[in-house]
């Protein structure tokens, strides 16, 4: 059997690390925000829902002592792959439930300050995704964030012809979910080279093509060959959501949180004067096509006042990481085009934080930002944007098992680094 509630079983899915997604980061994306944060200076619960073989739930075990990690997902290889991780790296906060999303929502859970989807929303069926809800009612605590990765309309419809190809291509040929996207793959290299109209007409297609023959086959087996794969607007899935009574707050990725950076400037004045989030939402993935989204929502959330925002964003230390670059005309090379970082902000941040790690409240008195906190907390969102500076842990708790975890990784050959004092790791440069 090839699929389960009609999902890809018989091949593994391989590891993605999403810096997005763990706790350190998203509890400031919702201090950024204007939210108030769940608390991570003291012990805190994360669930991920649909965790693969739960390399994410590792990196934020390994990094955040005082976190408590649950993964589920129904995959018994996936779920014995992350439990022996667990075991051989020597982890006591991390549990590996293998259980469909029907049967966790059954179970008697501790209620979580964290909830994360990646990588599965668009691929379930209507009766999946009614139990992500029910999972959210039922456990999310008030307060608590809601981090959802979905694929998303417009950028998605280039994909509709390729998957449509590829999915029937895996219901007609025998084989395993790679081999038949190996097969899928095939035919549509030959369709492209031999004049078919999707490709003539829609010259992306061939790009997008080329990208997809460079992807691991057990990947696009995932990607592509569930039989619910539905991407959605996102104003539909922000109203789907709201049953669980969550409400979306911004994207876990920063960069997409500052209009005036993310969104070309001649449509600025068009979203400034729209009436409600949904249309604002829904012109902002056309003006960037944008074909997936990490958004955050949050349960009761509750906005903080601007002296009260100021205080939080005080609080917060950064950190530079490896790949951060020397002062000196830096670019940022952004899905909408490349933006230069203006040297008068970037270059007194960089031989700041080049000098060791530093609170807002330390870079907000620097004499670049003296009167503009909007304007360094938008620089250090492009830097963490850039995978350059990481806010670090709240707590100052030691996390023992780090060595044991670069060992592992060292032992799999997975290109990550464990950064614990930010909660998180770094991908190794290809
Ligand atoms: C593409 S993987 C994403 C893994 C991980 N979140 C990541 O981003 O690397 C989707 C996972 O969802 C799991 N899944 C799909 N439908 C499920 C369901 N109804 N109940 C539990 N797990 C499910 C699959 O087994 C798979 O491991």
């Amino acid at each position: 059997m090839s699929r389960r509630e009609g999902y890809v079983i018989d091949v593994p899915y391989p590891l993605h690390f999403h810096k997005e997604m763990q706790p350190v980061w998203m509890s400031y994306i919702a201090t950024s925000l204007a939210c108030r944060a769940p608390d991570i200076g003291r012990p805190y619960r994360y669930c991920e829902l649909g965790c693969g073989a739960g390399i994410n739930l590792l990196v934020a075990a390994a990094s955040n002592p005082l976190g408590e990690f649950v993964g589920v997902d129904f995959n018994a290889g996936h779920i014995a792959l992350a439990r022996q991780a667990a075991q051989s790296i020597g982890l006591t906060n991390v549990e590996f439930i293998e259980a469909s999303f029907a049967d966790f929502t059954k179970q008697d859970q501790q209620p979580f300050d964290f909830i994360a989807c990646h990588g599965t929303w668009s691929w379930l069926p209507p009766q999946a995704q009614a139990s992500i809800l029910k999972a959210l009612h039922r456990y999310l605590k008030p307060g608590g964030l809601f981090y959802l990765h979905y694929m998303c309309y417009p950028g998605a419809t280039r994909l509709t012809a390729i998957q449509k190809v590829l999915h029937e291509v895996s219901l007609a040929m025998p084989g395993d979910s790679a081999e038949a996207v190996r097969h899928g793959v095939e035919l549509l290299r030959s369709l492209a080279d031999n004049g078919a109209g999707a490709f003539e007409d829609n010259p992306g297609l061939k790009d997008e093509l080329a990208a997809l023959e460079k992807e691991h086959l057990t990947y696009l087996a995932h990607d592509f060959l569930t039989d619910f794969w539905r991407p959605q607007h996102s104003a539909d899935v922000h109203r789907i959501v709201a049953q669980a009574e969550l409400t979306y707050i911004g994207s876990a990725d920063c960069f997409e949180n500052m209009d005036s950076l993310s969104i070309p400037g001649n449509i600025q004045p068009i979203l400034a004067g729209l009436p409600s989030t949904a249309l604002r939402e829904t012109v902002k993935d056309t003006a960037r096509n944008q074909h997936q989204r990490l958004d955050v929502f949050q349960r009761q959330a509750q906005a903080i006042g601007a002296e009260q925002h100021l205080a939080e964003l005080d609080r917060l230390q950064f950190m530079a990481l490896p790949s951060m670059p020397p002062a000196g005309g830096l670019v940022f090379a952004t899905p909408i085009g490349s933006i230069p970082g203006p040297e008068a902000i970037f270059d007194p941040l960089l031989r700041a934080l080049g000098s060791g790690p530093k609170s807002f409240f330390d870079l907000r008195h620097l004499p670049a930002f003296s009167a503009e906190p909007g304007v360094l907390l938008q620089a250090l969102q492009m830097l963490m944007w850039g995978s350059y500076v990481h806010p670090l842990r709240a707590d100052k708790t030691t996390a023992t098992a780090s060595a044991r975890f670069d060992e592992w990784l060292a032992s799999e050959s997975i290109g990550l680094s464990l950064v614990a004092t930010c909660g998180t790791a770094v991908m190794h440069k290809r």
